[in-house]
């Protein structure tokens, strides 16, 4: 049996936001849908969730019932009963789906699924915007190596830890003021925000005076609602041009990561814009909407938040568990397979994208026992939320540290936290990286 090939749709207008979480900037904004996918799985193709072809029925992600605070129940269906599937992202391509734990793991692991080849010409794509060619999260070995291997070291645990009590200290004072100014207070306003920004900014060399304009940017870049594509295309250009300047102006004194890189031969000027972008981007996004979420998922089930505070050395499980239970976006990792690949019982062609469910497979009861459950001290080390392989977090050491030092302030500080509206009413951004609006306390 054939599976025909899927039409290519038009550019979506349902306003959804989709993309994937590794943080790369957009370079281009590609006015037409790109990708399709011929992949033929091995059984039936048509009906039910997932079916392709030129059916038009193929589902789009994210799906609808996301940016709420539990998973659409979608996506547990699917990873019971089909496991691999096909859906249409906002950009109007077809690409294949993964939920379980182990195929997670080997769509990330497999260096048959390539993250090169989804800046190629007419690659699948999961958001308006493109990703930015020849960054960390759109190179292949050994490229990629080359480039890893020259930001590494900053981000290396031993370095990161070298940061922890000013990060501890930067929290605590965040956190006074939040007190100082009297309850309410919107939590990612006062802490979850601010803490990762003042962090990388302090890493990258890039002043934190400038928040605002490249918050506004960022936001835009991760926005990914295809009528916004002209003022996304005006954000990524204006990011370009901010970092181009810093690079041009830098003096080259200082001991931060954008001077050590331009210390560097091997990187071209392009090359530097295109890090601190990346690392700008991904270097805040996606901890403060985590601190946000993990403050929301404590606070939800009081218990939960009381018992941080009576046992605070369970901090670093928490995290562990929080970051795998939370999750960081409504859609998947992007690859593309450069070869024909076997995998749940389909044969994924070379070209075809797929999206590895990364949230999906932290909830996999194959991996692990109570996944819907938030369990502070189960034993950590099995989840996903960093990725796996060669695009493993590179900031995953950082991230933690912030997570681990935001906790600790506020348990300490703020014992008798509780929301200040009811957990339903909090309002999830139908952005790329997921999390609440705002998150007003009391304490
Ligand atoms: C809770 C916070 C964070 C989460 C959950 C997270 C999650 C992830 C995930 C899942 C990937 C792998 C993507 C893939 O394989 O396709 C990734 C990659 C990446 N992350 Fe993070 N991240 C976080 C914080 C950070 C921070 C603070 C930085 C700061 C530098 C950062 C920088 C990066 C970079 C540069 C990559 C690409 C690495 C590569 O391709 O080699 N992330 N992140």
């Amino acid at each position: 049996m054939t599976t025909p090939r899927p039409a290519r749709s038009s550019t979506d207008t349902t306003g959804e936001p989709a993309g994937d979480i590794a943080g790369e900037p957009a370079g281009d904004i590609a006015g037409e849908p790109a990708g399709d996918i011929a992949g033929e799985p091995d059984g039936a193709a048509a009906g039910g969730v997932g079916a392709g072809g030129d059916c038009p029925h193929v589902p789009e992600i994210p799906f609808p019932g996301s940016f709420r605070f539990d998973p659409d129940p979608v996506w547990g269906r699917l990873r019971e009963q089909q496991p691999i599937t096909r859906v249409r992202t906002i950009a109007g391509s077809v690409v294949w789906l993964v939920t379980r734990y182990d195929d997670v793991r080997t769509v990330l692991t497999d260096p048959r699924f390539s993250r090169a080849g989804t800046v190629a010409p007419g690659a699948p794509r999961v958001a308006v915007s493109s990703p930015l060619p020849g960054t960390l999260p759109t190179t292949d070995p050994p490229e990629h190596t080359r480039l890893r291997g020259l930001v590494s070291g900053v981000f290396s645990r031993r370095r990161i830890e070298q940061r922890r009590d000013w990060i501890a200290g930067l929290a605590g004072e965040l956190v006074d003021r939040m007190v100082a100014a009297g309850a309410p207070g919107d939590l990612r306003a006062a802490l979850a925000l601010p803490l990762p920004i003042q962090v990388i900014c302090e890493l990258l060399g890039v002043p934190y005076d400038d928040r605002d304009r490249f918050r506004a940017w960022t936001e835009l870049a991760y926005s990914l609602v295809p009528a916004e594509a002209q003022r996304v295309r005006a954000a990524m250009a204006a990011l370009t041009d901010y970092l181009a300047e810093l690079v041009a102006d830098n003096p080259g004194v200082g001991d931060d990561i954008l001077t050590e890189l331009a210390g560097d031969d091997a990187l071209g000027t392009d090359e530097l814009v295109a890090f601190g972008m990346n690392l700008l981007v991904a270097g805040h996004e996606t901890t403060a909407n985590q601190i946000a979420s993990f403050v929301a998922t404590l606070l939800r089930e009081p218990a939960h938040w009381d018992r941080l505070v009576a046992e605070p050395e369970l901090v670093e499980t928490a995290v562990e568990e929080l970051l795998r239970h939370t999750r960081l976006s409504e859609v998947g990792q992007l690859r593309v397979a450069t070869t024909d690949v076997p995998l749940a019982g389909v044969t994924v062609r070379a070209g075809d994208g797929v999206m590895a469910a990364i949230a999906a497979a932290n909830r996999d009861p194959r991996a692990f026992d109570r996944p819907d459950e938030v369990v502070l001290d189960r034993e950590p080390g099995r989840h996903l939320a960093f990725g796996i392989g060669p695009h493993f977090c590179l900031g995953a050491h950082l991230a933690r540290v912030e997570l681990q030092e935001a906790l600790r302030a506020l348990t300490a500080r703020c014992p008798r936290l509780r929301l200040a509206v009811p957990a339903e009413q909090l309002r999830w951004r139908h952005v790329l990286v997921s999390g609440v609006e705002a998150l007003p306390v009391t304490w």
